[in-house]
């Protein structure tokens, strides 16, 4: 790992410094990881990842693969280690590969400050696709909006960080809302780490109506935007995914949950707070969230 990671920092600008654990358990060390992928050869590393479907969640395009990590030190040697990559993903039967968005994900696509690296995807043969960004803001100052809490008193709900007691109902409403990644991850925290207290619900009594996923220092193992803890500091937070049920979006109950559970993050000590891989920024730039690191999602074929 710390030749991938010396890899990692000459490709990549400081605000993108991970932690070596952490790189490891999302690439090389997943479960996921490509057998013949993952090592240092040539001065690039490349780690090649399987689709999480169908083997951990439902939900992933079964046929495409994923690049995990890609960083180098030579541009030419990367394309031909990624060209290598595309072929090492057709034997194993996948028809496409894309650059992040893998389970347990590093990023969701590749940051369009680097140039670089999106010049050597190109010239391997991935097309630009789609753009998300991260947003940040420090919750020091941060007081739910008056709308936020006339929403949620209106509705009769609560909003409060779960126990264990609230897997079940908790579960019941993944199962029917969010029944791929995000029951996944949210149940992974809940249940197997032992930290259903990351996570907010929006109740009705004991029905969990809506759910947001939170991070912070004491978490055993960060995912998601947690990846870019280094930069957020010794206080950081992360909050996402976040849902509520079809039925009840569009009534401010999703801005009212957001607001509480930012605010309950607050009280318990968190500072600078990360919300990944987004497309909503009107909706979280009204609770003072700036737009942070810029994605591009890349993919291609893999048979050439
Ligand atoms: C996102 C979500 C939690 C918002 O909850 P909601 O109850 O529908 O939102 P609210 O009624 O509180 O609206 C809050 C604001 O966000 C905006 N907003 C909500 N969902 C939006 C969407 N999908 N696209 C753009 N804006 C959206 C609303 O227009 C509103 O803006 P306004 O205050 O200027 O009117 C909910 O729509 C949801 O569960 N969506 C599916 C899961 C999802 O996409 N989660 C976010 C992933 S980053």
């Amino acid at each position: 790992m710390t030749e991938a990671l010396c890899l990692w920092g000459l490709t990549y600008s400081g605000r993108f410094a991970v932690d070596a654990g952490d790189l490891s358990w999302r690439t090389s060390g997943h479960p996921l990881a490509l057998p013949g992928s993952g090592a240092v050869a040539e001065g690039v590393w490349l780690c090649l990842k399987a689709s999480a479907s169908p083997r951990l969640y439902p939900g992933q395009d079964p046929n495409r693969g994923h690049v995990s990590a890609l960083a180098f030190e030579d541009s030419g040697a990367a394309v031909r280690a990624l060209r290598e990559g595309l072929d090492l993903l057709a034997i194993a039967g996948f028809e496409r590969a894309v650059f992040g968005m893998d389970a347990d994900h590093v990023w969701p696509g590749c940051p369009i400050d680097h140039p670089n690296v999106e010049a050597v995807l190109a010239e391997a043969g991935f097309e630009p696709g789609g753009e998300w960004f991260d947003l940040e803001r420090d919750l020091g100052d941060y007081r739910v909006p008056d709308r936020a809490a006339r929403a949620l008193a209106d509705s009769g709900f609560i909003v409060r960080r779960l126990d264990p007691a609230d897997i079940g109902s908790l579960d019941q409403f993944l199962q029917e809302e969010f029944p791929g990644r995000w029951r996944a991850d949210t149940l992974r925290k809940a249940k197997d780490d032992g930290e259903p207290e990351g996570v907010f619900g929006l109740l009705d009594g004991d029905r969990v109506l809506g759910f947001a996923l939170t991070q912070g220092p004491t978490c055993r193992r960060p995912i998601g935007g947690a990846v870019w803890r280094l930069s957020l500091g010794e206080r950081w937070g992360a909050l996402g995914p976040i849902g509520v049920a079809k039925s009840l979006r569009g009534m401010g109950l999703g801005g009212a949950l957001l607001a509480h559970t930012l605010d309950g993050m607050r009280a318990a000590g968190a500072r600078r707070t990360i919300i990944d891989w987004t497309t909503l920024g009107s909706l979280y730039g009204a609770h003072g969230f700036e737009v942070s690191r810029r994605y591009r999602g890349w993919e291609a074929r893999t048979s050439r």
